[in-house]
């Protein structure tokens, strides 16, 4: 039997749509079904680090399902076992270990477990927790989708369905200019979003971090569909692609983030590369942070409520230390620590990838 009253709720790194929806079905079932007290954390880990915590009651989470973001906030710089706490003369930032203030916030606050939802950097920060007695019970967020243990995590689907809005709109400008037109999509290393709204709109070219590509075969693309009589291309790019024997495109570097690589810009690269390289006229969108707003699609919501529901079964369940997942259509869980600092890319043998190419997508690569 679960010996669980009082539970806390995180939401930790880069937001998603979704974690609202998530946020409100663990309190509710937790209070509905189990008669739990709650408690919303603020901003991730940074929550527990500086004791920001207050009550969630059934009333606090009503008529959040469908809005974006969240409404406990997040923080994706807060790693409690390496946080930045002052700066060096040098400019360099202070780093110390700062788990015992998170574990003094959980034991103040009595905390049977703690709910945290998050990727692959918040399932890592839950290591010295879990260390320390901890229970601690995760739930796969990101529009990644690059979390291992899990095929699907929620955000996932409404920022491939927003990428697929902005290439579809891309596609009827590049045809009226006959231009190449290159929409850069997020995903960090890997490149899930790329992939599915590529094949989603029908991009004539799709780039992936994980095959790095060759502009020969682009240039070679581009003739292609010229002799076919197409007069634009559209492509989409993932922010981590780059070409082969090259390296990833950096916006920023953030000493501060446990993940410091701020990818972004190599659409704009490949826009110049191939106006060189082939005479083609060419313009680059970049998304951005667009992909992470907003209200969640359907989709992600019923994943969402289904996920939150199946946190709070563990926890009633007497589990420990497992992250929710979804495995073939199946919602299930497994070791929290299988998706701690690891990323789930795209293999040679993707089965949506075979299904591109034989409609005719280019990955920009021979093979
Ligand atoms: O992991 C989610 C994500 O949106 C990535 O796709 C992207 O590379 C990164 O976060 C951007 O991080 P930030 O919000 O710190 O700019």
């Amino acid at each position: 039997m679960s010996e669980i009253k009082r539970i806390g709720v995180l939401t930790g790194g880069g937001d998603c749509p979704g974690l609202n929806a998530v946020i409100r079905a663990v309190t509710k079932a937790a209070i509905f079904n189990n008669g739990w007290e709650v408690f919303g954390i603020a901003d991730g880990y940074l929550g527990l680090i500086e004791d920001r915590v207050r009550p969630l009651r059934a009333n606090d989470v009503s008529n959040i399902l469908t809005v974006g973001g969240t409404i406990l906030g997040s923080s994706n710089k807060a790693n409690p076992e390496r946080f930045a706490t002052g700066t060096n003369p040098d400019g360099s930032p202070v780093f110390e270990n700062v788990c015992d203030r998170c574990i003094d916030t959980i034991n103040k606050h009595r905390m049977d477990a703690v709910v945290a939802i998050g990727g692959d950097g918040t399932m890592s920060g839950a290591k010295p927790f879990i260390e320390a007695g901890i229970n601690i019970i995760g739930v796969p967020k990101t529009i990644d989708n690059d979390l291992v243990g899990t095929d699907l995590t929620f955000g996932f689907m409404t920022a491939v369905s927003i990428a697929t809005e902005a290439l579809d709109r891309i596609h009827t400008t590049a045809q009226s200019h006959s231009r190449v037109m290159i929409v850069e999509v997020m995903g960090r290393n890997a490149g899930w979003i790329a992939l599915h709204s590529g094949v989603a709109s029908g991009a004539d070219i799709i780039l992936l971090p994980e095959f790095p590509y060759s502009m020969d075969v682009i240039s070679k693309y581009l003739h292609h569909r010229e002799e076919i009589g197409r007069n634009f291309t559209v492509i989409c790019t993932a922010e981590g692609a780059h070409e082969d024997g090259g390296s990833m495109t950096i916006s920023k570097i953030d000493p501060t983030s446990p993940d410091p690589v701020r990818l972004g810009g190599v659409a704009h690269v490949l826009a110049h590369q191939i106006e060189e390289q082939t005479g083609r006229e060419s313009r680059a969108a970049v998304l951005g942070h667009v992909q992470r707003g907003g209200t969640p699609i359907a989709a992600d919501r019923v994943l969402a409520t289904r996920f939150g529901r199946h946190a709070t079964a563990l926890l009633r369940a007497g589990k420990r230390n497992r992250l929710v997942a979804m495995v073939g259509g199946k919602i299930t869980d497994v070791d929290i620590t299988e998706a701690a600092d690891k990323q789930r890319v795209i293999l040679a043998d993707n089965e949506l990838m075979e299904a591109a190419r034989s409609v005719g997508t280019s990955f920009g690569v021979n093979i």
